[in-house]
């Protein structure tokens, strides 16, 4: 099961977006994919139309007690179209936690109660609660974090849990320079506290390709991240904002500007379960 936290310092990047265009990749490939919504603001719940669902608690409740609940009675189905496979014809599908349809996208949803877990901390007992939650999970083979902008506590523990770190940069001076200490701090982490992160990567977002100033950020990233940045650059899209605010996954808004989107999504999600060593020779801007 891969497991990718997508992270960055600062708020704003696309994380969200991020998470959730891979997410509509996941889907549309028929990937078994869980979403773990870890921003106290939640937007990745909201974009996902997800509602509170009665009977489940969102991820800062599990978090305080790991060891004591199981984190598959607590997904809820997305509320995206296409989230719920046909059933089997033989009904024996790999079926939902309420014995309906096979699911192939849920969500844990998040809240405002993640915020307790903000605190810096080395403390392993704080930095696993995430792990202890995801660690039993087999239904899902891919499983995305999305992380609010701080590199606290709540971003630590997803880390921990996680096999990739993915970090999401804008291609402007003050976004590129703290993506790399990000990256920086992403590696001293690691060693002590994330071992089960075999690969980090970089990918850009919002870029505007006939911006000279964009073009030369680009370059700078390359030039600092070497073969961590991933070989996808997101462009700026005008209809991101209605896209999301419909909540609908991109891969079925209408139009030639969502098809483009969602074929940039295919490639990076293909981008994401590369391992870094094959990843030399795909770069391109
Ligand atoms: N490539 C993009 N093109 C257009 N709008 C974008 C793009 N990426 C993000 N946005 C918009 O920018 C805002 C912030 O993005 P979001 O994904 O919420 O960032 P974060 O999760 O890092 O805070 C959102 O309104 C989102 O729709
Ligand atoms: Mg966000």
């Amino acid at each position: 099961m891969q497991i990718i936290s997508i992270s960055s310092l600062k708020g704003g990047v696309g994380k969200t977006s991020v998470t959730l265009g891979l997410a509509s990749a996941a889907q549309a490939q028929g990937i078994p994919t869980l979403v773990v919504d870890m921003d106290p603001h939640a937007d990745a719940t909201t974009g996902l139309g997800v509602r509170q669902d009665a009977g489940t608690e969102d991820v800062g409740t599990l978090l305080s007690h790991p060891r004591r609940v199981s984190l598959t009675d607590h997904v809820v189905a997305s509320g995206w179209t296409g989230s719920t496979a046909a059933p089997a014809a033989d009904g024996d599908g790999a079926g939902g936690p309420d014995g309906g349809a096979p699911r192939i996208l849920d969500v844990v949803r998040g809240s405002s109660r993640t915020s307790l877990y903000e605190r810096p901390t080395t403390r392993q007992r704080e930095l696993r609660r995430l792990t202890q939650l995801v660690e039993p999970v087999t239904r899902y083979a891919l499983v995305l974090i999305d992380c609010p902008p701080a590199l606290n506590g709540v971003t630590r523990m997803a880390w921990a849990a996680s096999t990739d770190v993915l970090l999401v940069a804008e291609p402007s001076l003050f976004s590129v320079a703290g993506t790399e200490r990000t990256l920086r701090a992403l590696d001293l982490f690691r060693k002590e506290y994330a071992q089960g992160v075999t690969s980090t990567g970089v990918v850009a977002n919002r870029v505007r390709p006939a911006s000279v100033e964009h073009q030369f950020r680009l370059g700078e990233m390359e030039r600092m991240y070497g073969d961590r940045l991933l070989p996808v650059a997101i462009p700026e899209q005008g209809n991101w904002q209605q896209i999301q605010g419909a909540a609908w996954p991109v891969h079925a808004w209408p139009g030639e500007m969502a098809a483009q989107s969602a074929a940039l999504f295919d490639e990076l999600l293909y981008a994401v379960q590369r391992p870094l060593k094959d990843r030399r020779s795909q770069r391109r801007h």
